[in-house]
Order: C-alpha cells, then sequence, then structure tokens
C-alpha cells in the first residue's frame, strides 16, 4: 500500500480523466492521497475531491507565489475552510526565492500568519521552500514549527540542512527528482536521513520520475520513487513502502 503524500489532482491537466485515474487508485495499490491546496481556488476543489473519495484528503493553504491573491477577507475565509474534518494540515505554505514574486516581505507575512492558523487549529504544516533554506528555517524556529510538526515537501536541500530539519523533527517529502541522474543531492539526504522520517509524494501533475521524466505525473509512478529509496538505503520495496506509509499516518494524524 502506498501512501502519496503530496498531488495537485485538482489541476487542469486532470481535466480529462480525474474521475477515472482516482477511482482506479485503490485497486493498483494507492491506499491513500493527500490533495494539497496552492493557491484560493483550490481550496474548494481540493476539498471536494476529499468529499468525493474515502481515500483522498486535503490540505488548505496558499503557495508562496500565490500570496499576493490574499487579503484579511479572503484569508478569514480560508480559515473557515480549514477546518473542514478531512482537511489535514495547513499547506503549502512557505517561501520562493526562485521565482522570487510577489515581493520577500509579502511571501514572508503570509507565511508567518498561515502558520499561526496551523497553530490555532492545532494541524501541522507542508511546507514548500526554494531557494530559501535559511529563511524558512529560521521562521519555522521562530514559530515554533517543532511543536506542530511539518513536512519539508519535494525536499531539494542539501545533507546540511537535512540535518537542521531532523533535528526539529521534521518529515522530508521525497518525490521523482531522487530517480535523476542529476539527483545526487538528494540521493545524498536520501542515504543520510533515517527512513522512519521520509514520505513518499510526486507533486502529481509535475516531476515526473524516470523513466516517465517529463511527462504527466500521477502517484501510480510512487513505485519508481519507492524502489529507488530501498535501493539507496538497501532495504526492500516492501519495506519502503509500509514505513514511509506508517510516518504518514503518523505525520497526518490517521
Ligand atoms: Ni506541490
Amino acid at each position: 500500500m502506498i501512501f502519496e503524500t503530496h498531488a495537485h489532482y485538482d489541476d487542469e491537466a486532470f481535466d480529462i480523466d480525474r474521475d477515472e485515474l482516482l477511482e482506479g487508485f485503490p485497486g493498483k495499490g494507492i491506499g491513500y492521497v493527500v490533495n494539497i491546496g496552492s493557491e484560493v481556488g483550490s481550496v474548494d476543489k481540493v476539498l471536494a475531491l476529499a468529499d468525493k473519495y474515502p481515500f483522498v484528503y486535503a490540505t488548505v493553504g496558499v503557495h508562496p507565489s500565490s500570496t499576493a491573491e490574499l487579503n484579511e477577507e479572503v484569508f478569514a475565509w480560508i480559515k473557515e475552510k480549514a477546518k473542514h474534518p478531512k482537511n489535514l494540515a495547513i499547506g503549502e505554505i512557505g517561501l520562493d526565492y526562485y521565482w522570487d514574486t510577489p515581493d520577500r516581505p509579502v511571501q514572508k507575512k503570509w507565511f508567518e500568519r498561515q502558520m499561526e492558523l496551523a497553530g490555532e487549529l492545532s494541524l501541522p504544516l507542508v511546507i514548500h521552500s526554494r531557494d530559501a533554506a535559511n529563511d524558512t528555517y529560521h521562521m519555522l524556529k521562530e514559530a515554533r514549527a517543532d511543536e506542530l510538526g511539518a513536512i519539508i515537501h519535494c525536499f531539494g536541500y542539501g545533507v546540511e540542512q537535512a540535518r537542521q530539519y531532523l533535528n526539529m523533527d521534521f518529515y522530508l517529502g521525497i518525490g521523482g527528482v531522487v530517480t535523476f541522474t542529476n539527483g545526487k543531492k538528494l540521493k545524498e539526504v536520501v542515504e543520510y536521513a533515517p527512513l522512519e522520517k521520509l514520505v513518499l509524494e510526486t507533486d502529481s501533475p509535475y516531476l515526473s520520475p524516470v523513466p516517465h521524466r517529463g511527462k504527466r505525473n500521477t502517484s501510480l509512478n510512487l513505485t519508481y520513487v519507492a524502489q529507488e529509496i530501498a535501493r539507496i538505503k538497501q532495504v526492500d520495496y516492501e519495506t519502503v513502502l509500509r514505513v514511509t506509509g506508517e510516518n504518514a499516518k503518523r505525520f497526518y494524524r490517521l
């Protein structure tokens, strides 16, 4: 049984076959899917998918690159939506200095506010952090995020940063990049981190693993990610599925 911790099935890339695809998952070894909120417009969509499928859950949050959409009124609406019984976390939230828009003070303000919201609702965090390792780490420390728990989604930093996050007892989200020939840095992180702190994720429709790199990604491709983790850590494939599944259930409190 595979636990998919991070996908975006509300994305238009799935408009042609969303229901057909999702309906097929339980018969193909996908036990759980957490559909991650990213924009204000995705909130109702991720909750509707969670309502429709028993094995699909949601997170509510606004990705740093979309934080220009936020204001007090919208934020109050999001807070109410986040109380949905199948909302498991606040995310994906964080900092993105790769795209670097909107301005960093705007990204930081709403990252902080959304962490506060998680604290109010006693929910863990799904973190997006790109080219912003230091600021993300310091803001998480400042917000005492270790008391809430977090997945650092699509972990893209090195062993040194992994050590910092593991010291805060966070989980690292591992996806298709680990299968890339130029994914050496992530392979090192996987080798370094305990299996008990790794979770499987696709970020579908993005970041398909080898041999489907460049094509639309789906949770079915997590087999390739789990096989590569098994190879790196020299454990059985089944052990990778079992332990990462237990980790995800512990994190998402299922
Ligand atoms: Ni994502």
